[in-house]
């Protein structure tokens, strides 16, 4: 069945957008600031954090970025005020750091001291290869200014233990991923073992480190190898968090919180929902085929 995965991939971009929307609303928390609200509330109340993410990425002019930014500060102050155990995440290139860098700083430093304002935390989220030496450089740039703000290494790359090496030098706060976009061989892992291994291998190199982490991952594999790192360990729960996007792996993150972890949940929410939808649904062709099928059975 993974030829027939396969098309179902390469012809998602003509599936209706109205069908896209039925199978997102599973993943997204809304198009508003208010319904993602709803959502963390009713995850704060399942006793699960949250993290929170404008959908929306690669911007083409400033305003967009500047319209981000803005979205970002509203994030900030209605967690404040909806007293929400949780943060926000961001993307550097909707803040602009493809059209000039220096206002993608800029609108950075803006969010991140509003987020001193409030004594949150401030993530920013891992993009394509192409992005990764001026996030990091950012983050560092921010880290000198307040400590509450980190980043996120992705696992397929192999540049990734020598920068988590650098970034706990600072102690600097990491979330540890896979890695969602498709890098070339030389510089990513290709085969799922590999970067299992490596994800395993930054997980305990940042626990070595006495450096807080974010076991961001639903692979049941890696979420074992990571309860036996900590038990090994007889880590308190305030060393490390797990995180999952909304809408995944429910039953096993209500586990992880039964088991007494800490679990963060990836709340996106915005207009820009369809192209997330998609990306969701390329991981996971299962869903694709599902999808396929009840086009054809609704005709
Ligand atoms: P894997 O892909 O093997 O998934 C394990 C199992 O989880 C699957 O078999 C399936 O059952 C389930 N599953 C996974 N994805 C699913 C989906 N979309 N729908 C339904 N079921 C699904 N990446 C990045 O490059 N930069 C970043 O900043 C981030 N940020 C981030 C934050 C958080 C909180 C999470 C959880 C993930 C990210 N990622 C990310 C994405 C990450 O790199 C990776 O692509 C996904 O987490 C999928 O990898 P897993 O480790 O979950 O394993």
């Amino acid at each position: 069945m993974k030829w027939l995965n396969h098309v179902i991939v390469k012809i998602m971009p003509i599936f209706p957008r109205s069908f896209i929307s039925l199978f997102s609303r599973r993943y997204i928390a809304g198009e508003t600031l208010p319904e993602a609200i709803v959502t963390s509330q009713q995850l704060n109340g399942s006793g699960m954090w949250i993290t929170m993410d404008v959908l929306g990425e690669n911007i083409t002019r400033l305003d967009e970025a500047t319209d981000a930014k803005n979205a970002c500060l509203q994030v900030l102050d209605a967690i404040h005020q909806n007293q929400i155990l949780g943060n926000v995440s961001l993307k550097l290139t909707q803040l602009g750091l493809k059209i000039d860098q220096a206002a993608c700083i800029d609108n950075v430093t803006e969010i991140v001291e509003r987020a001193r304002h409030y004594h949150n935390f401030v993530r920013i989220d891992m993009e394509d290869a192409t992005c990764t030496d001026d996030t990091l450089a950012i983050c560092l740039k921010m880290h000198q200014h307040y400590d509450r703000v980190g980043t996120v290494i992705q696992a397929c790359l192999k540049r990734s233990e020598a920068d988590v090496r650098m970034l706990t030098d600072q102690g600097i706060n990491l979330r540890i991923c896979k890695g969602i976009y498709d890098e070339p061989a030389d510089i990513a892992y290709k085969k799922r073992q590999e970067v299992q291994d490596n994800y395993m291998h930054l997980i305990k190199l940042m626990l070595e480190r006495n450096c807080y982490v974010g076991i961001a991952t639903h692979d049941p594999v890696l979420i074992d190898h990571a309860y036996a790192a900590i038990k090994q360990r007889n880590l308190a729960p305030d060393r490390y968090e797990f995180q999952m996007l909304l809408g995944v792996a429910e039953t096993r993150r209500e586990q992880i919180v039964a088991d007494g972890h800490h679990l963060r949940v990836y709340v996106p929410f915005g207009e820009q929902w369809y192209a997330y939808s998609i990306r969701r649904l390329k991981e996971n062709p299962q869903m694709a085929g599902y999808i396929l099928k009840n086009l054809f059975i609704r005709g």
